[in-house]
């Protein structure tokens, strides 16, 4: 295996990397918020290239690896049920090495999917992923996922430079249930970076990842890679003017491994209305959201009553959280309410019901989330082993209903993440979902100690996909394993 002999020291410490002299001054939300650019297209393009993004209010811009020339990337918007081909051609600088883009939340064929070690797109090359946007031939619930590289070891490191873009589907029945639209429905990217004294990166990455450490004298690399400044839709603290009505926020934690736990200032409620896999059956009323990687929410905010005054979306630190999720304090984004809105916006009770599925009577498969020693040392493992790109660690026949069970062994939080199926959450530590996970999933928070029951059928598509932590450093330290779909 590459990973044959890993540090000792990779115990999930917390390093927040870079930007010597403490915590940043509290932001002061000098830019204008930023919507990344929408491609509606059937047929779509977007070149991986070098560019330099304003993410910093002032002083030089961010030189980054960029989908499109921005970060976040464009956003992808595509009806359900609409087959979309996405190329992506690598204009990287050869150093980069090849790249991998998988659609997070998506359900395609396994050489679709961005596979970490195979399908790669070398420097110069381009490659055409097909995304149906159906599934057994029927539209997909509407969804807001994103796309990211997926690159074996090099998945912390390529995502902190920049490549990552929003992915929304869309459906015309969601569009029925009236819920804010248009310029009151707005995508929220949230990550972490740390900057140099000129606004560069810095590099958590040193020596290029994991395969020049096991072949090199290097020190061992990052495992907990934590920016000091939070960024939305590639900028530091902006604000969005917004007028006195209703507003969907999809929020999307796209940091490389901290958790947001998030809050508006005046203690207003978000209502939570999806996961980012789909609506869920029953809006439901929240002080805090917390996301983990990769995890989305659909809220709705009400900023009526409330003319002339500014609201803060902040990250609160949490009392139960474990070492290394990255909990802190911070204020992210601030909403200056003004104007007057003309909106005909409502949020039902009901959404939409989740669809049936026969849950089977006992676990077909348990996957162990945990941190394993061997005689070289520690590494985080699943199921007692490193990812092996070559070797499948489960297979499921298509067609079949599975019930997984997801544990954590360890002594820190996990997010974790299935490829390629939307999940029933059935139980959490043996006991019914909190409301908000009573929808569709793909991400799941695992608490030391908790398990959490989920389960799906397997449609369409055979072939090798990925089970992993979320947080990147973990993915890239051995935290990921394959299933294959046969039959
Ligand atoms: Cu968002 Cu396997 O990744
Ligand atoms: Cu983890």
């Amino acid at each position: 295996s590459f990973y044959c002999t890993l540090h000792p020291n990779m115990r999930g410490t917390l390093v927040v990397t870079g930007e010597g002299g403490g915590v940043p001054a509290p932001p002061t939300f000098e830019q204008a918020l930023r919507i990344p650019k929408v491609l509606t297209g059937r047929h779509i393009t977007i070149p991986m290239k070098r560019a330099q993004v304003r993410v910093m209010p002032t002083g030089p811009k961010t030189w980054m690896w960029t989908y499109g020339g921005s970060f976040p990337g464009p956003t992808i918007k595509r009806p359900t049920g609409s087959l979309t081909t996405v190329t992506f051609v690598n204009d990287l600088p050869a150093k980069a090495g090849a790249m991998t883009v998988h659609q997070h939340g998506g359900h395609q064929s396994s050489a679709d999917d961005g596979q970490p070690a195979t399908y790669l797109i070398g420097h110069g090359a381009r490659r055409t992923y097909t995304y149906p946007l159906r599934e057994r031939g029927r539209p997909e619930p509407a969804a807001f996922r994103f796309y990211h590289d997926h690159r074996m070891d090099r998945t912390a490191e390529n995502n902190w430079r920049g490549l990552q873009g929003m992915f929304l589907v869309t459906d015309e029945r969601e569009k029925r249930l009236g819920l804010p639209h248009g310029a009151y429905d707005v995508p929220l990217h949230l990550t972490d970076r740390s900057f140099t004294a000129d606004n560069q990166l810095t590099d958590p990455f040193p020596g290029g990842g994991m395969h020049a450490w096991m072949t090199g004298p290097q020190a061992p690399p990052n495992d907990a890679t934590v920016g000091k400044r939070i960024l939305v839709n590639g900028q530091f603290a902006p604000y969005l003017e917004v007028k006195p009505g209703q507003y969907r926020l999809r929020l999307l934690n796209a940091s490389t491994f901290s958790a947001y736990d998030l809050t508006l200032s005046d203690g207003r409620p978000l209502t939570q209305i999806g996961t980012g896999t789909a609506l869920l059956p029953r809006s439901v009323e929240r002080d805090d959201v917390l996301l983990g990687p990769a995890q989305r929410a659909d809220v709705v905010v009400d900023f009526s009553g409330l003319e002339g005054q500014d609201v803060i979306l902040s990250t609160v630190p949490r009392t139960d959280t474990t070492e290394g999720t990255g909990s802190r304090s911070a204020a992210i984004m601030q909403f200056r309410v003004r104007g007057s809105a003309r909106q005909h916006a409502r949020v039902p009770d009901r959404l939409r019901a989740v669809p049936a599925i026969d849950v089977p009577q006992k676990v077909d498969k348990v996957w162990t989330f945990g941190l394993t020693k061997d005689s070289h040392g520690s590494f985080w493992s699943i199921d007692g082993r490193m990812f092996d790109p070559d070797r499948v660690d489960y297979r499921v026949r298509r067609g079949t209903t599975q019930l997984w069970r997801l544990r954590n062994t360890t002594t820190m939080t996990h997010y974790v993440h299935l490829h390629e199926e939307q999940w029933h959450t059935v139980s959490r530590n043996g006991k019914r979902p909190p409301p908000w996970e009573r929808g569709l999933e793909d991400t799941w928070r695992l608490d030391p100690g908790e398990y959490v029951d989920v389960a799906a059928t397997f449609t369409d598509h055979p072939g090798r996909f990925m089970v992993h932590c979320h947080m990147l450093d973990h993915e890239d330290h051995g935290m990921m394993a394959q299933f294959e779909v046969v039959g």
